[in-house]
């Protein structure tokens, strides 16, 4: 048949428990499943007789072999890149259990290597320097741009050699603010060549998020560029940019250089403002520089970037990742996840000022040698049909985005889908949220013509890549799950107490012994590291997540269980937003939850207490939300401002977000015990506020 998939339902044969070998093994023998209500998608026999990974029995001997002999397979992967000296022993070394004493993941140390190298350097000597690298698509239709592996390669070492020209050393920092053009990998990749530390800042953020990033990693360069179209809006980044710095240097951190990329189609370089002895134009100075620049070697425990991401309280956390597991681990688990192969044309959603972008715009893709797409304007700009527009001119073959947009085009109709061809697509991937069933049969049988695997890899900016993630052509699908884990990947699932829960079952999904690609420790704070991700379950890692694994083995997320929520697939720490609503001057004390959401999967709900004697009005519930859009960014806006009189508090002051929850939700019957509140009144005084 012309479809790659046919639909089963209530089959009988199915893997089960893949974490669990064993139990595994049981159902690849032939145990039976009754499985009434589940509605499994396999892989057709073309797509599995070409994927890389072909059946389960496949998966099971190398999932097998990663986990019982983690130094071996990984190593043997590991080969396959170019190390200047070859690592030593042991390959790895770990300690994940915080009862132990300091935790400590390494890999490959001793190996010297650079995976700026690894993504340029032996992709052209391999013969793929005429090879597009990246096929650059503009905000406005019809402006774009196609780089090669060659002219990549002579970009970077041009910025690389501009870099050391000012000073910038192997270690240094360098904080990248750019919105999607081509410098903007051009930068990371540059950084990485030099040994330079790279901390990009997604651009969405507001100049007062920029600049706790800047005090926080104190770069002497920022990379910027004068202003950005992103659909009909026309955002003056670079005056973002010059806002931080003032503030940063009043707070005693000084950047000494501005560079500037000139984005013509976006605004005159005459209209953007200028700091004389800082603020230097990329286009001046840059293509002056020797088009090749040697790299430096460096160890695979060295830095590679900085990224910072929110937590469930205090300031953004600097996830730290270093070279070569990283390097290893982003190139493999694209290899796999997408089924990859050199003739694809691959095209991620996702902006590198996300962990995503680094790793599956940047990182994973050059690795292999892919052909990538870079995006810089809106998905639905000038029309909901753009996305589709792009796949059929660059003939996309793997599209990975997010839940929301699939959520958000879905609304618009099927029209603006079924008018282009598709016909290039192959695998479509999913991530930032779980995907709610009826998204992934949209995105499934309309855009993918029911012939394309959707891979939902779940993982986390701390794990580096993909944690548990559908492996194509291996197994049958299930419309919502992220099904089973990664090579060298134990997801374990954990009761209150810590204690690992077998089978069917549903609790807190934690990670078992390390792998390559996992973060090091949180910049300049270790001990955050280790309190906020190995202490509530001491001998794992503790994502934040919870998760059902059914009877199955299938993994199915079910969204953060601490107090960070997940907006568009964009991470955002509730404190972080109820911090910028109390700096708001009428603002006496603001709580924040999520709620669920039809497009965003999640939105920001707050509840906020004004100072005695102001009253409530729009106008103030328009000036709280701008202070959250000018402090953290516009992403970050809450979407309900609920007025409360006063705050569900315990007596020893502890507000109960279980219960501002349920009535952001409307679920009023599920208020739950409130007699142990402090004044169980002002329950009812939301409540008959809810619809204000
Ligand atoms: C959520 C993004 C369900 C999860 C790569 C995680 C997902 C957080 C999925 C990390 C998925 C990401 N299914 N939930 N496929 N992918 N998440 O650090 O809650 O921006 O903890 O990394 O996104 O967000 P982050």
């Amino acid at each position: 048949t012309s479809n790659h998939f046919r639909h089963v339902e209530s089959m009988a044969t199915l893997p089960s428990g893949a974490g669990k070998i064993s139990k595994l093994n049981a159902v690849i023998l032939g145990e039976a499943l009754a499985s009434e209500e589940d509605d499994l998608i396999v892989p057709s026999q073309d797509f599995s007789a070409q994927a890389h990974i072909c059946s389960p029995e496949k998966y099971l001997e190398m999932y097998k072999r990663s986990i019982e002999d983690p130094a071996g397979f990984w190593s043997d992967i590991a080969s396959q890149f170019y190390w200047k000296q070859k690592w030593g022993q042991p390959v790895y070394s770990e300690n994940l259990d915080i009862r132990k004493g300091r935790i400590n993941i390494e890999w490959f140390k001793g190996g010297i290597t650079n995976i700026c190298y690894n993504c340029l350097d032996t992709n052209i000597a391999a013969g793929n320097g005429e090879k597009i690298a990246i096929y650059w698509e503009g905000n406005e239709p019809g402006v774009d741009a196609t780089l090669t592996y060659n002219q990549l390669l002579q970009r970077v070492c041009q910025l690389s050699n501009y870099l050391k020209d000012i000073g910038i050393r192997k270690g240094d920092a360098v904080l990248i603010y750019l919105p999607m053009l081509m410098e903007l990998p051009i930068a990371m990749l540059s950084c990485a060549r030099i040994g330079a530390v790279h901390s990009v800042v997604f651009a969405g953020f507001s100049s007062e998020s920029l600049a706790q990033r800047i005090m926080d990693c104190k770069p002497k360069v920022v990379i910027t560029c004068n202003a950005v179209r992103r659909g009909p809006k026309t955002i003056n980044l670079k005056d973002i940019v010059d806002t931080a710095m003032v503030e940063t240097a009043q707070n005693g951190t000084v950047v000494d250089v501005c560079l500037t990329y000139e984005n013509e189609s976006a605004l005159e370089k005459e209209s953007t403002k200028w700091v004389d002895g800082r603020d230097i134009w990329w286009q001046d100075v840059v293509p002056k520089y020797p088009a090749t620049c040697d790299v430096e070697w460096i160890d695979a425990e060295d830095p590679l970037f900085l990224l910072y991401t929110s937590g469930s309280t205090g300031k953004p956390k600097g996830v730290l990742h270093t070279t070569g597991g990283y390097m290893v681990y982003t190139a493999t688990t694209f290899k796999y996840a997408f089924d990859y192969k050199p003739t694809d044309i691959y095209w991620c959603t996702a902006d590198c000022g996300w962990i995503t972008g680094h790793s599956y715009v940047t990182y994973g893709p050059l690795l292999n040698g892919a052909t990538v797409v870079v995006f810089e304007g809106a998905p639905n700009y000038p029309n909901p049909g753009r996305c589709w527009d792009i796949v059929d001119k660059y003939k996309v073959s793997i599209f990975y985005t997010a839940p929301t947009l699939v959520r958000s085009l879905m609304r618009e109709g099927d029209e603006h889908v079924t008018r282009y061809s598709r016909k290039s697509l192959r695998v479509l991937g999913s991530v930032g949220e779980p995907i709610n069933p009826s998204a992934w049969r949209w995105f499934f049988n309309l855009v993918g013509d029911s012939r394309c695997p959707i891979s939902d890899t779940w993982w986390q900016t701390e794990t580096g890549g993909f944690m548990i993630t559908p492996l194509p052509g291996a197994w049958p699908q299930k419309p919502g799950s992220a099904t089973f884990p990664f090579f060298g990947v134990q997801p374990v699932i954990v009761d209150e107490k810590g204690v690992e829960i077998e089978g069917e079952c549903s609790g807190y999904l934690c990670v078992k012994s390390s792998w390559p690609g996992a973060f090091r420790t949180l910049y300049g704070d270790h001990e955050r590291y280790e309190t906020t991700y190995f202490s509530a379950f001491p001998g794992y890692y503790f994502s934040g997540d919870g998760c059902r694994r059914d009877k199955d083995g299938y993994h199915w997320l079910t969204g953060r269980v601490d107090d960070v929520i997940n907006v568009s697939g964009h991470r955002i720490g509730t404190a972080e937003v109820e911090s910028a609503l109390v700096s708001h001057p009428l603002c006496a004390e603001a709580a924040v939850v999520g709620f669920e959401h039809e497009v965003k999967g999640q939105g920001i709900y707050a509840f906020v207490t004004l100072v005695e004697g102001v009253p409530y009005s729009d106008d103030l519930r328009k000036s709280l939300i701008l202070t959250v859009r000018k402090q953290i960014g516009a992403f970050a806006a809450p979407d309900r401002i609920h007025w409360a009189p006063g705050l569900p508090k315990t007596r020893s002051g502890k507000i109960m977000r279980r219960i501002l929850r349920k009535i952001a939700s409307r679920q009023l019957d599920e208020l739950g015990d409130i007699s142990t509140l402090a004044d169980p009144g002002v329950v009812d005084q939301l409540i008959a506020l809810s619809d204000s």
